[in-house]
């Protein structure tokens, strides 16, 4: 019987217990090792057909639901990475029961017995910071850290927290945790509250605490993300009462309670936007399943745009073709620009990857970034001494002659001022070089291997946990499309040295 911190699921159901030695509970599931890279020889082509898993971000959202439902929550089709297990050792730490076996997880958070979520696991993700809306809605009190998870900017919760104070939550900051509970033990009362920005996170709270307060909730300007309707369909089928999820304005009947129901989670659109995203980058025809293609519509029209060929084979599967003589006049793939923007809008969790993408097109680019403050981070320089980083504020970028960093490793040519960046195509002076890079986020790790696998000769990934904490058995799946892609941990490093 394995342990589910190791996430190697077994045949049979385990159970989780929050008694279980933490050095466990720090481990990736794809092996255990820090310093494990990725090796990929390049350029690669790839064929073939793959299957998307399960929606990372669905999956950490509804994790955190299950505790406002009493009785098991059974969820189909999670991902096995390690945002997951850090979540599943958070409900751990709370006192529920978690199980895992064959993709699913069943939770049962009954016995929840504590209100402080263990804020060493809890600084690992963002989606941690979630559970302190059913927290408070179903147990009156809750204490967590404020969110750790990929560095893309400062990440500030203020309209988590001012939404719940509009519920009737008393909410301080207190040691670098934040203590919410309910007034006069008294539960949450329904109210209104409109969000400066449509944040995803803060909808997700929110909707979890207006589930389980007492009256009507309206919510306005909140996110229409896909995995904002895939909480609310959950929800729902656990007994709350939410109309309007996937529109701006949300309303909200509270229940007195929630019952634990079975769901499959939908399949990770950014995950698919990846592979869509490596098929044009190496020129090649996959196909995909499942996906749901009206979440992936924008990137579908850029690629589009670009010159690739994307037809949907049947209703959840899409096949993307980049090879030369398939698209029209033969022409290499053209550049296109993008702005990221909240759902339906460019995805900014697809934003890095398009980037490695746009240095192959002919013509230059530009890219902006409206969603999170610092996701240039993967191109931006952090070679600079500090004096120099502290005047980035005052400086000009352009004034840095726009100093690369790991995508330029590679042979990118880019420029950055501010969060907009010109991408300069193959004909503008980007060629892509293997050469040794280090993984800074989740998504600039993704668009890395995409570079890795254009680029002529061997590029060794870094930091590949950062990879690993979003992507189901990444390697696996690139090697059965055919590219030539390692994993290796120390030992095999050891022996190359
Ligand atoms: N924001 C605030 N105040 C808040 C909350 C957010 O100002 O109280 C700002 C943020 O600073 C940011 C913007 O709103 O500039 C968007 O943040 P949002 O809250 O929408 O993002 P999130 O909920 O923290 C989720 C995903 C991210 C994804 C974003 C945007 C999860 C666990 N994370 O984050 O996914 O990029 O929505 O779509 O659902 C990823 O998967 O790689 C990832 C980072």
């Amino acid at each position: 019987m394995a342990l589910f911190c190791n996430i190697i699921i077994s045949p049979k159901p385990f159970v989780l217990s929050c008694s279980y030695q933490k050095t466990h509970l720090s481990k990736t599931p794809q092996n255990t090792k820090q310093d494990a890279i990725f090796k990929i020889k390049g350029p690669a082509t790839l064929s073939g057909h793959i299957t998307i898993s399960g929606s990372k971000n669905s999956s950490l959202a509804l994790l955190a639901a299950t505790l406002c439902c009493s009785g098991s929550s059974l969820l189909h089709n999670v991902p096995n990475i390690s945002d997951i297990q850090a979540m599943a050792s958070i409900l751990c730490s709370l006192g529920a029961k978690v199980e895992s076996f064959d993709g699913k997880m069943m939770v049962n958070s009954d016995g929840v017995g504590k209100i402080e979520v263990d804020l060493e696991e809890m600084r690992k993700i963002r989606g941690g910071f979630f559970v302190i809306g059913p927290l408070v809605a179903r147990f009156g009190e809750a204490v967590v850290a404020l969110p750790g998870g990929c560095n893309i900017g400062k990440r500030p919760v203020d309209l988590h927290l001012r939404g719940l104070r509009a519920l009737g939550a008393v909410v301080e900051l207190r040691d670098g945790k934040v203590c919410a509970h309910t007034a006069n033990g008294k539960g949450l009362v329904g109210g209104r509250f409109r969000l400066d920005y449509p944040s995803v996170g803060a909808t997700e709270t929110l909707m979890m605490a207006a589930s389980m307060a007492d009256g009507i909730t309206l919510l306005s300007n909140v996110a229409k993300e896909p995995e904002v309707v895939d909480l609310a369909r959950f929800l729902n089928d656990s007994g709350a009462s939410i109309e309007g999820a996937g529109s701006d304005t949300l309303v909200i009947w509270g229940k007195s309670q929630l019952y634990g129901s079975e769901c499959v989670i939908r399949p990770d659109r950014i995950e698919a936007g990846t592979f869509m995203i490596a098929a044009a980058i190496t020129r090649s025809c996959i196909s995909m399943s499942p996906v749901i293609p009206s979440r992936v519509s924008c990137l579908i029209d850029k690629l589009s745009e670009a010159g690739c060929k994307i037809s949907q084979v049947d209703q959840h599967t899409l096949r993307v073709s980049a090879v030369p003589a398939l698209y029209p006049g033969g022409d290499d793939l053209k550049s296109f620009g993008i702005k990221t923007s909240p759902f339906p809008g460019f995805p900014t969790d697809l934003q890095p990857q398009i980037m490695a993408l746009l240095t192959t097109c002919t013509g230059s680019s530009l890219v902006e970034e409206s969603v999170f403050d610092n996701r240039m981070s993967h191109i931006i320089t952090c070679l600079l001494p500090s004096s120099m980083k502290s005047a980035l504020s005052i400086i000009s970028f352009s004034l840095l002659l726009w100093i690369a960093r790991e995508l330029q490793k590679l042979g990118a040519r880019i420029q950055v001022n501010g969060n907009s960046a010109i991408v300069f195509g193959k004909d503008k002076g980007s060629s892509l070089c293997g050469s040794r890079v280090i993984a800074r986020d989740l998504r600039g790790g993704a668009s890395l291997i995409l570079a890795g696998l254009a680029a002529k000769g061997t590029t060794e990934i870094h930091k590949i946990e950062h990879i690993e904490r979003g992507y189901e058995n990444i390697v696996t799946k690139l090697q059965n499309l055919g590219a030539d892609i390692e994993r290796l941990t120390p030992p095999s490093l050891s022996s190359l040295l």
